[in-house]
């Protein structure tokens, strides 16, 4: 009988190098690494694919999903202004439904019927990859070692150690880091002191806010909600993130230190670097701001809150998230011009509007000549408004509701 076939998410670090052998060797099975390049930077793909191999995998697949991820995933959140609990801009939530998708793809191609991640029983990932697996393949089963098969950090290292494994056990860095080009998370002991300040040394992303050093004045062009140039050259959504991650990161912009409320339960410290995506949303909502109609601004925040809230939740694959993103798309249509932006100092501040598609017009707000809006009808306007305001406060004067 062929042996059974597992695809694994496969990140090159130490737990997930441990687990190719530690699963073919409690499942007897073939495992097949999946490596999935969304914009994490540090190490080359091919060191890590031949690392798998040497641990034991069968097969190492290495995915660039760059620009699905900036176009699919990154664009929808730049969109919905995604900031969960109004601070984090969403970042390990976007890559999970991707990198899920990949490893069900591999799955069907390699005829694998487990799926294997590296998650532990603690945080909101787990659940992004294990709902986002099953709603693609409800067939396919699940196994995630560290959390159920007892994989601790100390049998980890023993185990790469008994079987020689080529990865430098005492290298593992202090933190846990995830990262894509939307931004990064850090997560580590001193900071469960939610008393103690982040240092300089957990940043990679960003430079130091304080540190003096020249403004950065940038033009980003908008069409429909997405960045299509930057000072004037045109720009994939990848490009854009990658440009204002470098030149944002440079001034210190979107460092993020959090508590969060986390899905199972717990609250956490986090610390965010994400320049490029708290850059890019600034300047999207003050483009917003100029062309987007009230009702559907005013509407369209609390679908952006939704839509976070969902997202970080692990519930991509949703008719929901869908429909909410469809309304996103419609309301995003004449989001379209150009910001001018300073970026300076861990700040990015919006100094300039302009759009052919603006709503904002000059004769209506002025207060100089030229005024065309006619005052005389705002007296009849606030009676009519107030009226059931004045109404009811009476009533509740004369009844003692009023307290
Ligand atoms: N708390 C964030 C989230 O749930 C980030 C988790 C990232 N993982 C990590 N190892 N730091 O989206």
């Amino acid at each position: 009988m062929a042996k059974k076939r597992v695809v694994l998410a496969y990140s090159g670090g130490l737990d997930t190098s441990v687990a190719i052998g530690w699963i073919s060797r409690d499942l007897d099975a073939e495992v097949i690494c999946v490596a999935a390049d969304v914009g994490q930077g540090g190490e080359d793909m091919n060191v890590i694919k031949q690392r798998a191999l040497d641990c034991g995998a069968v097969e190492s697949i290495v995915l660039d999903l760059k620009e699905e991820f900036a176009n699919d995933y990154c664009l929808p959140a730049l969109k919905a202004n995604a900031l969960y609990m109004d601070r984090y801009p969403v970042v390990s939530s976007l890559s999970r439904p991707l990198i899920s998708k990949a490893l069900v793809e591999a799955a069907h191609k390699h005829n694998a019927s487990v799926v294997g991640h590296g998650c532990t029983g603690k945080g909101n990932d787990q659940v992004r990859f294990e709902v986002s697996i099953s709603a693609l393949d409800p067939s396919l089963e699940i196994i995630a070692p560290v959390r159920d098969s007892g994989m601790t950090r100390d049998k980890a290292i023993t185990f790469a150690e008994e079987h020689n494994l080529p990865i430098n056990v005492n290298k593992k860095s202090p933190y846990s880091i995830d990262q894509n080009v939307w931004g990064r998370a850090v997560e580590t002991g001193f900071l469960e002191d939610i008393w103690n300040g982040p240092i300089e040394d957990i940043y990679a992303y960003t430079e130091d806010p304080s540190t003096p050093r020249p403004n950065d004045e940038i033009l980003i062009t908008f069409k429909d909600g997405v960045p299509v140039a930057i000072d004037g050259q045109d720009v994939s959504m990848l490009q854009a993130i990658e440009i204002m991650n470098k030149r944002a990161g440079a001034q210190g912009i979107g460092r993020i230190d959090m508590v969060e409320d986390r899905l199972v339960g717990i609250k956490s410290r986090e610390v965010y670097e994400a320049p490029g995506a708290i850059a890019l949303i600034t300047a999207h909502q003050e483009l917003s701001n100029v062309t987007m109609e009230r009702e559907i601004a005013r509407y369209k925040r609390g679908v952006e809150q939704r839509w976070s809230e969902l997202v970080y939740d692990g519930l991509w694959f949703t008719p929901l998230r869908r429909a909410l993103d469809r309304f996103i798309d419609s309301a995003e249509a004449g989001v379209s011009g150009d910001i001018r932006m300073n970026m300076h100092a861990g700040k990015a501040v919006v100094t300039g509007r302009r759009s052919e598609e603006s709503l904002y017009s000059f004769d209506l707000a002025t207060y100089d000549t030229g005024d065309t809006f006619d005052q005389s009808m705002a007296k009849g306007f606030i009676e009519i408004f107030g009226m059931t305001t004045v109404l009811s406060a009476a009533r509740d004067r004369k009844f003692k509701h009023d307290k």
